[in-house]
């Protein structure tokens, strides 16, 4: 059997994270709710079991609580945050509320001689969050970390292998936290890491194809990576029994479309059923005269939903569908309640409209690297794979004001060389997102003898993290020229080119 940890969910915001640091160390990891219950636990048999931190004080009756038992079955058990206080509470230590909150990078003294801390510096940075703390540790126990205002930071009990840490050893300011980690699962729960991407890839395929059985499959394929990466693991997985149905609706990059076919198609490289609706004329239709973005975006999803009913029914009834949810589009509701998803952006609202038995998210509990290195891992070419976030309702939110044919061409052209120079220069993988958009702009200039009345084109180009924020790339000027030049002698239409140097906030990444 593959080895587990066991992530106890109590609430806190870095769970997953937790699990995913495990997963880096080669040792599968799953996030579990707090109230899964001592004899299911026995039963998945966890090498060792992590409880999560969380919002709560212990000493709340209302807050979560666990079993005794927990601590009986032999498991090794590594606390982290309130994990930590839960454990101190539960074994007949004290938790309070500490005199001082401490939040942040924070200097903890360790023990190094503590298997925990082996090879870790004596004292290491990390990252605290916490307003209760113990001030009394359980029998059995012994302090193996402490900071200048937080005596236990740190505690274990080495004869029951129960760890605990105030701190948070799985966010990235805490520098050694991974160290940490990893001698948990190797040190104290013995894990000898038999977990790397290709075993999620086979592990996933074989559930997948037990599950389904002899049933068939639909799938709404973007083109995009979340969805494209499990459309193959389900292709590997069924074969011909699943169905991908690639809505093409005319507001995709230049020759975007083609190129999923080209992979998933019959010429590509998967066996399975490839549909491809080429639906322009209808989605230029139904946007004919729409200028408020909010009114185009819901055109855009429901037309969307619209032309997929539509060759869904041609199928006929499917008993599975597959969505290309990742861990970021699943929003916790805390507390290791079942997780709800946020309506998928490309598919909004999808599964009320189409008759299906049950949803596979193959992806569900991976982060959008994990994703990548899982597309790779299946052979999917490496552009597909790191290619940039695109809106679902695609050019139609960066072409400010009426949609149209013409300048759905514009807008495809100026982005094509727009892509290309920035490779040309190297940019590609240091820039977050970039892209051409059509302003509503046109203006007077001239070209030749004759005088134009053109579009205006607006470059974007950022440098984010997370998306939340992000600032404008500081593209060489010498680059942002040739392109403005190449845009106005090559694409017919536009007679001025922009570099948009707003920031989000107040901008926000897309125009619309
Ligand atoms: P904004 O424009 O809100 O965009 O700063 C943040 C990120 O989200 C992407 N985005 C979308 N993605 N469907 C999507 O799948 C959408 O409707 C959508 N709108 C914006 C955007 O490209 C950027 O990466």
């Amino acid at each position: 059997m593959r080895e587990m940890i066991m992530v106890l969910d109590f609430g806190g915001q870095y769970n997953q994270l937790i699990a995913r640091r495990v997963r880096d160390e080669g040792v599968y990891a799953e996030v579990y709710s707090y109230s899964i219950g001592v004899d299911k636990i026995k039963e998945l048999a966890p090498k060792g079991i992590i409880f999560t931190g969380g919002p709560n004080s212990v000493y709340l009756e209302e807050s979560p609580h666990i079993d005794k038992a927990i601590f009986d079955l032999g498991i090794p058990i590594m606390g982290i945050c309130y994990g930590t206080q839960l454990i101190a509470y539960t074994l007949g230590g004290k938790v309070e509320t500490a005199p001082v909150s401490e939040y942040g990078k924070t200097d903890v003294k360790v023990d190094t001689s503590d298997v925990l801390f082996n090879g870790v510096n004596a004292v290491t940075t990390t990252w605290m969050s916490h307003t209760d703390y113990v001030s009394q540790i359980p029998e059995g126990f012994r302090i193996t970390g402490s900071t200048e205002v937080c005596p236990v930071a740190a505690m274990s009990d080495v004869s029951r292998r129960i760890y605990a840490v105030q701190f948070h050893p799985e966010v990235q300011h805490c520098r050694e936290g991974n160290k940490m980690l990893h001698n948990f699962v190797y040190d104290v729960c013995g894990c000898t890491g038999d977990w790397k991407m290709t075993t999620f890839v086979e592990d996933t395929i074989k559930a997948v194809r037990e599950k389904v059985g002899d049933g068939k499959v639909l799938c709404a394929l973007s083109g995009g990576v979340d969805s494209s990466v499990a459309a193959t693991l389900l292709a590997k997985a069924v074969g011909k029994q699943l169905t991908c149905v690639f809505v093409d609706h005319g507001l995709l990059r230049k020759n975007e479309g083609d190129e999923v076919e080209a992979i998933f198609g019959p010429k590509g490289q998967y066996d399975l059923n490839f549909v491809r609706v080429n639906a322009h004329e209808e989605f230029y239709e139904q946007l004919k005269g729409v200028e408020d973005p909010e009114a185009k975006r819901k055109i855009i999803g429901e037309q969307f939903i619209r032309v997929f009913e539509r060759e869904a029914k041609k199928i006929g009834k499917v008993d599975y569908l597959v969505q290309g949810t990742i861990y970021p589009d699943v929003i916790e509701s805390g507390l290791g309640k079942s997780a709800t998803i946020k309506s998928h952006h490309n598919v909004g609202g999808l599964p009320d409209y189409v008759d299906f038995k049950e949803i596979i998210e193959p992806l569900r509990y991976l982060f959008k690297d994990e994703v990548r290195r899982a597309g790779l891992e299946l052979g999917l070419p490496e552009y597909l794979v790191y290619r940039q976030p695109f809106p679902g309702p695609g050019l139609g939110v960066r072409i400010v004001g009426e949609v149209t044919a013409d300048k759905v061409r514009i807008v495809q052209d100026a982005d094509h060389i727009f892509r290309a120079e920035i490779a040309e220069a190297g940019l590609d993988r240091s820039i977050s997102q970039y892209y051409a958009a059509l302003t509503n702009l046109r203006s007077v200039g001239v070209m030749g003898d004759f005088r134009t009345y053109d579009y205006a084109v607006a470059l974007r180009a950022v440098i984010t993290d997370d998306f939340m924020t992000a600032e404008a790339a500081n593209i060489p000027f010498e680059v942002l020229q040739r392109v403005m030049t190449r845009i106005v002698n090559e694409v017919k239409g536009v007679n001025r080119v922009f570099y948009d140097l707003t920031s989000k906030p107040p901008g926000t990444i897309e125009l619309e």
